[in-house]
């Protein structure tokens, strides 16, 4: 008998807008959006496994695999950002995506590429600081991909919280016609966030990774009136314990607009970005 049953289809793989348009235009909605650059982990898995649930039984999932060469400053790891697409196919496979969108970047950004998506409130906090061009860059190709792959819905991961934050923005000043789910931070057991560039560390850097967990729990243990200054110290002094962390930043924010918190402020963020050797990481916490 055949009711109840789901008709598996296999998942596409396509590689030009072209092809990714005319798919997105025949298949079944709801359609939600996973934007990824590969190199997927379990935290990737979670947003996957979230824009299934979105989707539905009938909808469509969609995961674009591409390393936006648009969002990586000169001196960054754009060449050396891993690109494991065999391995990716198999956990979409996996998970009951539908298709990959998994452009190469000449179709993404033609020679003459001019237009680009600029926020002009919350991107200059935070990472936006220390990577002066990045959120134009993850702003335009999320435009693209929106353009594209016309989601009903999209899931971000609250990991990159100044990320999520500008593309609900971008989505409510441009109207884009697309629900923005987040998804929570998924960890390693130690309390190091997933991220990709995770496999750039070495033995011992991977151990003293732990530290920006460490110290986000060292404010959140901070007494509920302590001002947002004191946080920062407290989370600052249990950086400099790792012999190997270099702070880049550390900031408590309001959550809402990524400015600087004051005593009043409701909702707040410590937000870091660490270098272990030569690898950048971030990680946050909400303190409400
Ligand atoms: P990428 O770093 O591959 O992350 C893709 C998505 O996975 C982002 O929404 C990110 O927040 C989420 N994610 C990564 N690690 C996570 C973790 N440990 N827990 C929960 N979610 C996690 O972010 C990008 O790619 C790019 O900037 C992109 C949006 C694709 C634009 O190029």
């Amino acid at each position: 008998m055949m009711t109840g049953c789901r008709i598996i289809l296999l998942m596409k793989v396509l590689r030009t807008a072209g092809t990714a348009l005319a798919w997105a235009r025949k298949a079944p909605r709801p359609l939600v959006l996973v934007p990824t650059m590969g190199a997927l982990h379990r935290g990737h898995a979670e947003l996957i496994r979230k824009a299934r649930k979105t989707a539905g039984p009938k909808g469509s999932v969609v995961v674009s695999i591409f390393v936006n060469p648009a969002q990586f400053g000169p001196k960054e790891d754009l060449s050396r950002y891993p690109r494991p697409f065999a391995e990716d196919k198999k956990l979409c496979t996996q998970l009951g995506v539908d298709m990959i969108f998994h452009p190469a970047p000449a179709d993404m950004y033609a020679a003459d590429h001019s237009v680009y998506v600029v926020e002009e409130q919350l991107g200059g906090a935070l990472c936006g600081k220390s990577r002066p061009g990045h959120f134009r860059g993850v702003c335009t190709v999320v435009a693209k991909l929106f353009n594209i792959v016309q989601p009903d819905a999209a899931i971000f991961g609250r990991k990159d919280f100044q990320q999520l934050t500008i593309i609900q923005r971008m989505v409510s000043d441009l109207n884009f016609p697309v629900k923005i789910v987040p998804v929570e931070i998924v960890r390693e057991s130690d309390g190091l966030a997933l991220s990709s560039r995770n496999q750039y560390l070495n033995a011992e850097e991977r151990v003293q990774a732990t530290v920006l967990r460490a110290a986000l729990l060292e404010a959140k243990s901070a007494p509920k009136g302590a001002k947002p200054e004191r946080l920062r110290e407290m989370v600052m002094r249990k950086i400099a314990t790792s012999a190997l962390a270099k702070i880049d930043y550390v900031e408590v924010v309001d959550a809402e607009n990524l400015q600087p918190a004051t005593p009043r402020t409701r909702k707040r963020l410590v937000a870091v970005a660490v270098f272990l050797g030569r690898t950048r990481l971030i990680d946050n916490l909400l303190l409400s």
